[in-house]
């Protein structure tokens, strides 16, 4: 699949086929996530995959509303920063955003479904916190995102988009 086709035919998909992802596979979506830009090239991600049963059942646990899908994923990556490895903490999460679409659009190519779970808000500290002891993140290791991965079970309904006259303005807004 060309990288256009890759980009524009991604989908959130939150529902799985039992299938196994192979490690080489998961290789390949680490390899892509490895390979996007960073601030100053400082690299400061660190992707943690997740197969265990218990483990993907915590992590689901932390948004009690909408993420339950996520406890089903054959894989779940959760991609973080390590603060020892930051110049500055201003692209902290910028890092970490851009490789985390990467590993979306790898995914979609590889023949497989992706769905980006976020929104750890400050606000809401003990969501962080029962990530840190289900992974047992360190205290310099910080998490951006969950992602979780598998063979489609499922195909969206199209999704409406903002007209590009909206998005997008020519030499000034
Ligand atoms: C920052 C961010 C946070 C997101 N958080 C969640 C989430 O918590 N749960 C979820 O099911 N999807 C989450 N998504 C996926 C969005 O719901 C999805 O990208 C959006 O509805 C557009 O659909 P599409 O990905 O199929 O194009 C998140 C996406 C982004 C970029």
């Amino acid at each position: 699949m060309d990288a256009l086709k890759a980009i524009n035919t991604r989908r959130s998909i939150r529902k799985y086929k039992q299938k196994k992802i192979s490690i080489q596979t998961v290789k390949k979506l680490i390899g892509a996530a490895r390979n996007a830009p960073s601030s100053f090239n400082e690299q400061s991600w660190v992707f943690i995959t997740v197969t265990n049963k218990e483990t993907k059942e915590k992590l689901a646990e932390h948004k009690s509303q909408k993420s339950k899908f996520m406890k089903d994923a054959p894989l779940i990556i959760a991609c973080c920063y390590d603060t020892t490895k930051t110049r500055t903490k201003a692209h902290n999460l910028e890092n970490v955003a851009v490789a985390s679409e990467n590993i979306l659009v790898a995914a979609n190519a590889l023949g497989l479904g992706a769905c980006y779970v976020g929104g750890f808000d400050p606000e809401y500290p003990e969501i962080e916190d029962s990530i840190n002891i289900a992974l047992k993140l360190p205290s310099n290791i910080k998490i951006v995102c969950l992602i979780t991965i598998g063979y489609p079970d499922e195909k969206p309904a199209k999704k409406s988009m903002r007209p590009i006259s909206e998005v997008w303005k020519m030499e000034k807004y």
